[in-house]
C-alpha cells in the first residue's frame, strides 16, 4: 500500500545498518514518502567537550550520514540534532525552514541510559545516581516533548501529522532480562505520548503513538543490554507468533505514520503477541 504517498517523515535514531529507525526509513519509502533523516552529532551548542565526546560525536555522525546515503540514497536530506540541547533543536528547525521543508510525521527512535553499557551488569534501581537517572528520563523521555514544541513552534507540522514514538513491555512490567533506569524513562515516555496526543489532538489535529517491540540485539542500544540475547530466545519461545522483526514494526510504523485515520494515544504492541503472556 502507497499509505505515504507525497507525505515527508522525519526520522530520528538512526546509527547503522542496525537501527530499527533504518527499516523503518525503508518502509516509508515503500510507501511512497519521502524521508529526511537526523542523526546525532556535533553541533554549535556542545561546549566544553573532552576529546573523547568530540571523537565520539564525529564518528556517529560520519556512521549516520554514510549509511542513511548507502541505504536511503544520496539524494536523502540529513541533518545534526542533539535532542538534549534545546538549541540544537531550534538550529535543526530554522534548518528545515530554510530548505521550505514541512513535515507530515516523525519518528522518534532514540533512546540512552548510562548504567547500560555493553559487557556490564546493569545497576540495581537503588543504585542509579540522578545524574543517570535524569541523563535517561532527558534523551529517552524528555526529548519527545522538546522535539514536538520546537517543530509546533516553528509551525513544521502539517495538520493531521503523524508522531510515532519506540517503547518496551519493560516501560510497564519488570522484563525477562534487567530493564530497570530506562524501563522508568519508557514509563514516561509512553506517558508523554499519551498526554501530547491529547493536547495536540485537540489543538493540531496531530495523532501521536507508540509501539512497544520485541527484543532486538540487532541494534547498537539493543546488543549493550545485558540479558538480551537471552530475553530474545525466550520471548520468541514463547510468543504465539513469535518475535516480531524489523520488518513488522516498519510495516506497522508507516500503518501509524499515515496521515489518515483516528488512532491516537495507543501504546501498540509488535511482538508477536508476547504481551498477552502471564
Ligand atoms: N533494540 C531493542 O530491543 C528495542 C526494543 C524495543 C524498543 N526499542 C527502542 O527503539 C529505539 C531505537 O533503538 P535501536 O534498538 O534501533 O538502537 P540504536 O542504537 O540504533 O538507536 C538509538 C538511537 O538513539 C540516538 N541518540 C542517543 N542519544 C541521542 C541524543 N542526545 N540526540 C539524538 N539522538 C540520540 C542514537 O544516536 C541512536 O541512533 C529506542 O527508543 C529503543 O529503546 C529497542
Amino acid at each position: 500500500m502507497q499509505y505515504l504517498k507525497e507525505k515527508t517523515i522525519l526520522i530520528t535514531g538512526i546509527t547503522d545498518e542496525g537501527s530499527l529507525a533504518m527499516s523503518i526509513a525503508r518502509q516509508v519509502r515503500e510507501e511512497g514518502g519521502t524521508v529526511i533523516c537526523s542523526g546525532l552529532g556535533r553541533t554549535a551548542h556542545h561546549s566544553g567537550l573532552s576529546d573523547r565526546a568530540r571523537d565520539f560525536l564525529d564518528k556517529t555522525y560520519e556512521a549516520f550520514e554514510t549509511t542513511v546515503k548507502k541505504e536511503l540514497g544520496d539524494d536523502t536530506l540529513t541533518f545534526p540534532l542533539d535532542v538534549t540541547l534545546d538549541g540544537s533543536i531550534q538550529d535543526f528547525c530554522d534548518a528545515l525552514k530554510a530548505k521550505g521543508i514541512s513535515l507530515n510525521g516523525f519518528l522518534h527512535s532514540i533512546a540512552m541510559d548510562k548504567t547500560i553499557k555493553a559487557g556490564v551488569v546493569i545497576k540495581s534501581i537503588l543504585d542509579v545516581t540522578k545524574d543517570e537517572f535524569f541523563g535517561a528520563m532527558d534523551v529517552s523521555a524528555y526529548s519527545l516533548v522538546s522535539l514536538t514544541r520546537g517543530l509546533i513552534h516553528s509551525d513544521l507540522l502539517k495538520k493531521n501529522s503523524s508522531i510515532l514514538a519506540l517503547s518496551y513491555l519493560g516501560a510497564e512490567k519488570v522484563a525477562y532480562h534487567p530493564y530497570k533506569n530506562i524501563g522508568v524513562a519508557k514509563a514516561a515516555l509512553e506517558r508523554i505520548v499519551v498526554e501530547l496526543a491529547h493536547e495536540l489532538g485537540t489543538s493540531h489535529q496531530i495523532k501521536v503513538n507508540a509501539i512497544r517491540f520485541s527484543p532486538y540485539t540487532g541494534s547498537k542500544a539493543g546488543s549493550a543490554i545485558q540479558g538480551l540475547a537471552e530475553a530474545v530466545e525466550f520471548c520468541d519461545k514463547h510468543s504465539p507468533l513469535g518475535n516480531a522483526q524489523p520488518e513488522d514494526l516498519a510495516y506497522e510504523s508507516a500503518y501509524l505514520l499515515r496521515s489518515e485515520g483516528r488512532v491516537t494515544g495507543e501504546i501498540r504492541n509488535v511482538d508477536g503477541g508476547y504481551h498477552i503472556r502471564g
